[in-house]
């Protein structure tokens, strides 16, 4: 399966980072062909809303790193977001790679499985519920099928998460992609 794992977070060493390497070690080894895309560490603009991309084939204004992702993106069967929660949703890293979808909703759209795993600070039967509603609307959007969530909750640190089970699971996670 090609699979393409969107990181969020400015932390190269971070706790999400953490579940993402675990995850694409996982993936690797069940003989997945896996692309990371660590949004914080690219050139992503944030989407005009100028909708030239409606009339020119979903060509986007901007020139930047998305104009070589959309293809690697569409020709993906997976696409896994990795995220810190940033006041209880996806970061502005992340949240500015799904923005410029946009342009190419059409090609994207359906055909598709998408996973979560997020990390953060609190560790409420709440702390999760906005980022995991968002994350539900936009697979409804996109017509993608959900194929697993890991909530690392009560990971402010990486010295916390590592001490725990959540880098395992993720690595699990990532086994279970065939
Ligand atoms: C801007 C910002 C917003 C945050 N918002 C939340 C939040 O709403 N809820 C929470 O539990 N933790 C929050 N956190 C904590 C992070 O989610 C947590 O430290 C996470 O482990 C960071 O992941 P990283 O190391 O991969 O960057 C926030 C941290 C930052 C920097």
């Amino acid at each position: 399966m090609k699979v393409t794992v969107i990181t969020g977070s400015p932390h190269k060493k971070g706790t999400s980072a953490l579940l993402a390497d675990r995850f694409i070690e996982g993936a690797k080894e069940v003989g997945n062909e896996v692309l990371r895309f660590d949004a914080a560490f690219e050139d992503v603009k944030s989407c005009l809303a100028c909708e030239y991309c409606a009339s020119h084939d979903g060509e986007c204004v901007r020139k930047d790193a998305m104009n070589e992702w959309y293809e690697k993106l569409i020709a993906s069967d997976m696409i896994v977001f990795v995220t810190p929660l940033y006041y209880y949703t996806m970061s502005t890293q992340i949240k500015a790679v799904i923005d410029r979808f946009h342009g190419n909703n059409a090609k994207l759209a359906g055909n598709k499985k998408a996973m979560l795993l997020a990390t953060s600070y609190g560790a409420d039967d709440w702390t999760m519920e906005g980022l995991e509603k968002t994350y539900e609307a936009i697979l409804r959007f996109m017509n993608w099928e959900d194929a697993g969530k890991l909530f690392a909750t009560g990971c402010p640190a990486r010295e916390m998460i590592e001490q725990g089970s959540f880098p395992n699971q993720a690595y699990e996670l990532g086994k279970s992609i065939q």
